[in-house]
C-alpha cells in the first residue's frame, strides 16, 4: 500500500519570516495520515529543517549537481543536500527543462547522484500544450520516463511528478481522464521495466494548478498518489486543505 505525500515546491519564493508558514501548517496537521514534504529554495534548507525537527514533515531541495563535489560554481551536490537534513529533492522540473536546458539524460544523472547520497528523487515529467495538441503526450511521457530514471529506482528513492507544462502555474488543470491516462501509463511503463512489485510501491504524483477547491477531484483518480504543489504551498492557508482532501 503506497502512502499518500503532499509534497510542497517553493520554487524562487521566500524568506526566514516565511518558515512561520510551516509552524501553521503543522498546528492544523499535528498527526498526518500522509507523508508531508516541503521544498523550500536552498537559502532557506537549514532553517527549515530545524522547524521541521519538532514535527512529522520532511524536508527537500529543488535541484542538484551530479557530481559529488567539484569546480561547479553556484551549485549544490546531493551529498551536501543530504548533509543540511534534506531526504529528499525535486528533479527534472519543466522550469528547468526549459530555463537550463536540461535534459533527461542529464536528470537521470542527477536522479543517481540523488539516491546514491540516501536522498528520494522526484523526477518531474510532463508534456507542453505544443505535444498535448498533437496527441503526442504519451510519447514524450515514455521518453521522459524511460530516460530520466536511473535502473536503480525503486519505491525508497523514486517519487514521480507528472506535471503537464501547460497546466503548471496557469491555473488550468488537467482533467480527471487526462490525469489518469497519463499515471496508469506511466505505471504500465515502470511495471515493464522494473516489475509490478517495484512499479506498485513507486509513487505517482500530478502537479500543475493544485488548489484547495479541485485538490479532492485530483486525489479519487486512480494511480494519484498525492501531488506536487507550486503556489498553494507558500501559505499553510492553502496548503492545509490540500493536505485534509489527500
Ligand atoms: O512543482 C510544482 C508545479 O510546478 C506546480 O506548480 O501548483 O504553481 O501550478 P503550481
Amino acid at each position: 500500500m503506497r502512502r499518500r505525500l503532499a509534497a510542497g515546491n517553493w520554487k524562487m519564493h521566500g524568506a526566514r519570516a516565511d518558515l512561520a508558514e510551516i509552524d501553521a501548517l503543522m498546528a492544523a496537521h499535528p498527526h498526518p495520515t500522509v507523508d508531508l514534504l516541503i521544498c523550500p529554495p536552498a537559502t532557506l534548507l537549514h532553517a527549515a529543517v530545524e522547524r521541521a525537527a519538532q514535527h512529522p514533515l520532511q524536508i527537500g531541495a529543488q535541484d542538484c549537481h551530479a557530481a559529488p563535489s567539484g569546480a561547479h560554481t553556484g551549485d549544490i551536490s546531493a551529498p551536501m543536500l543530504a548533509d543540511a537534513g534534506a531526504s529528499a529533492v525535486i528533479l527534472g522540473h519543466s522550469e528547468r527543462r526549459a530555463d537550463h536546458a536540461e535534459t533527461s539524460e542529464a536528470v537521470c544523472a542527477k536522479a543517481s547522484a540523488a539516491q546514491a547520497a540516501g536522498l528520494t528523487a522526484i523526477i518531474c515529467l510532463g508534456e507542453n500544450l505544443e505535444e498535448r495538441e498533437a496527441q503526442a503526450t504519451l510519447d514524450v511521457i515514455a521518453e521522459q520516463l524511460s530516460a530520466s530514471v536511473p535502473d536503480t529506482g525503486n519505491a525508497n528513492n523514486t517519487v514521480i511528478a507528472y506535471e503537464p507544462c501547460w497546466a503548471i502555474g496557469t491555473g488550468l488543470t488537467a482533467r480527471p481522464e487526462q490525469i489518469g491516462e497519463v499515471h496508469d501509463f506511466i505505471r504500465a511503463q515502470l511495471a515493464a521495466r522494473f516489475g509490478a512489485g517495484i512499479a506498485e510501491g513507486i509513487r505517482l504524483l500530478y502537479g500543475g494548478s493544485v488548489k484547495p477547491a479541485n485538490a479532492a477531484g485530483i486525489f479519487a483518480v486512480p494511480n494519484v498518489d498525492g501531488a506536487l504543489v507550486g503556489g498553494a504551498s507558500l501559505r499553510a492557508a492553502d496548503f492545509s486543505p490540500i493536505i485534509t482532501a489527500l
